[in-house]
């Protein structure tokens, strides 16, 4: 009998024509959140076939589904998100979006191919499970609102979910590695709104308005003494502003009462989020009250830090190594993701699959529209899925004990 990592490279192998033909059907059918429909179907009757059962979801497009091994035993979840963005494709994909204006931009159909190949080896492997596998196919990944539905409903219960794992394409790194990453390897994504109230009135006498305009630029300036001033230089956190509203289109000589901004905080601790809403509330009230204005902030907390469970390294390890991937050791990102809804239901881990191959135009970065990824990536992305669930059951057996 083979150990079941070699069992799991002949089925990469010997799959991957497979793995490519759902990669490309998926590249070709890019869906927005929330409205992955065809997406679905395809997942379920590829799922359905290979003996993989259906579970209930609170949302109408994704799947969860449940593998049950041999024995009793720990239950492993694994994600892929699986939508696509608005963005018009200009990539030289050869089987590029008939979709006009939508495109898997961000390559979540390499995550939906390679979960889909991992579900297909783990049904040929079900005897070698001690234990369970919940696939969670999850929408909505790009508006943050996916994991955060699924989570609602409780989808890390019944079985209960000891571990998970999850995987994002990375074109920052090579065909052929994953990056395993012990601790944060994604930011925090926080959404925050400055509001500041004046007192409008003419532009060529300003003397009897209060302006909003110039409170707002000292904030703006001020902000980011946060980051050199009160995070420790040994911490990081970003503080951005991208988006300034005041006035009315083109008006050149009226003083507006408002002037509102939004922008994205974005850090590795929970205590550096506090810090921040706690400076950027305190300056913008007081810089308000300074010019005469009233300034407010709204500190919205929308993503956690995925933060990699120093419990699951040497599984994650592990499983990459068995596939025959090359495993690295990247800088963390300072890009949010929702996989860190699901990190507050089970400890877990999150790769990111290499699809770099400057031979073959695969360089461009996530959301461009020129993303390309190498589709070798799909057969070590079902492989080192797949193998999480042995590795991760073994850890997770061997903790009890
Ligand atoms: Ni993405």
């Amino acid at each position: 009998m083979l150990a079941v990592e070699e069992r799991v490279r002949q089925y990469m192998k010997k799959l991957e024509p497979e793995f490519i033909r759902h990669l490309r059907w998926l590249h070709q059918h890019p869906e927005l959140s929330f409205q992955e429909y065809e997406t679905t179907s395809y997942i379920k009757e590829k799922l359905v076939s290979w003996g993989i059962s259906l579970e209930e979801s609170p949302v109408e497009t994704g799947v969860i589904a449940l593998l049950k091994g041999r024995e009793e035993g720990p239950c492993i979840a694994l994600r892929a998100d699986i939508d696509g963005l608005p963005v018009r494709e200009e990539s030289t994909n050869a089987f590029p979006s008939l979709q006009e204006g939508n495109m898997h931009a961000c390559g979540h159909d390499t995550h939906t191919a390679s979960l889909l190949g991992a579900a297909q080896i783990l049904a040929a492997l079900r005897e070698e499970i001690r234990g369970s596998v919940k696939f969670i196919f999850q929408p909505a990944e790009e508006v943050s609102l996916g994991a955060k539905k699924l989570m609602e409903f409780d989808c890390l219960e019944n079985p209960k979910v000891d571990a998970i794992f999850g995987l994002h394409n990375s074109p920052e790194i090579p065909i052929g590695t994953v990056a395993v990453k012990k601790g944060p390897l994604m930011a925090s994504s926080d959404r925050i709104v400055f509001t500041v109230k004046g007192q409008g009135g003419h532009g060529g006498i300003p003397q009897r308005n209060a302006d909003p305009i110039v409170a707002a630029a000292a904030i703006i300036q001020a902000v980011q003494t946060v980051v050199s001033r009160n995070v420790s230089p040994l911490d990081s956190a970003v503080i951005s502003i991208c988006n300034v509203k005041a006035g009315e289109g083109t008006v050149n000589n009226v003083t507006p009462h408002q002037v509102v901004m939004y922008g994205t905080v974005r850090a590795y601790k929970p205590e550096i989020q506090k810090l921040v809403e706690a400076r950027l509330k305190s300056l913008t009230e007081n810089i308000c009250a300074a010019y005469g204005c009233q300034g407010s902030l709204d500190y919205i907390y929308e993503l956690g830090v995925v933060d990699n469970a120093l419990s699951l390294y040497q599984a994650a390890y592990e499983a990459v190594v068995a596939t025959g991937a090359q495993p690295v050791d990247p800088d963390p990102s300072t890009g949010g993701e929702d996989f860190s809804e699901f990190l507050k239901g089970a400890p877990g881990f999150f790769y990111w699959l290499g699809v770099r191959n400057e031979e073959n135009d695969c360089v461009y970065s996530w959301h461009s529209p020129h993303f390309k990824a190498d589709e070798r990536c799909v057969a070590i992305g079902a492989g080192t899925y797949a193998m999480s669930v042995f590795t991760g059951i073994e850890t997770l057996c061997k903790k009890s004990l």
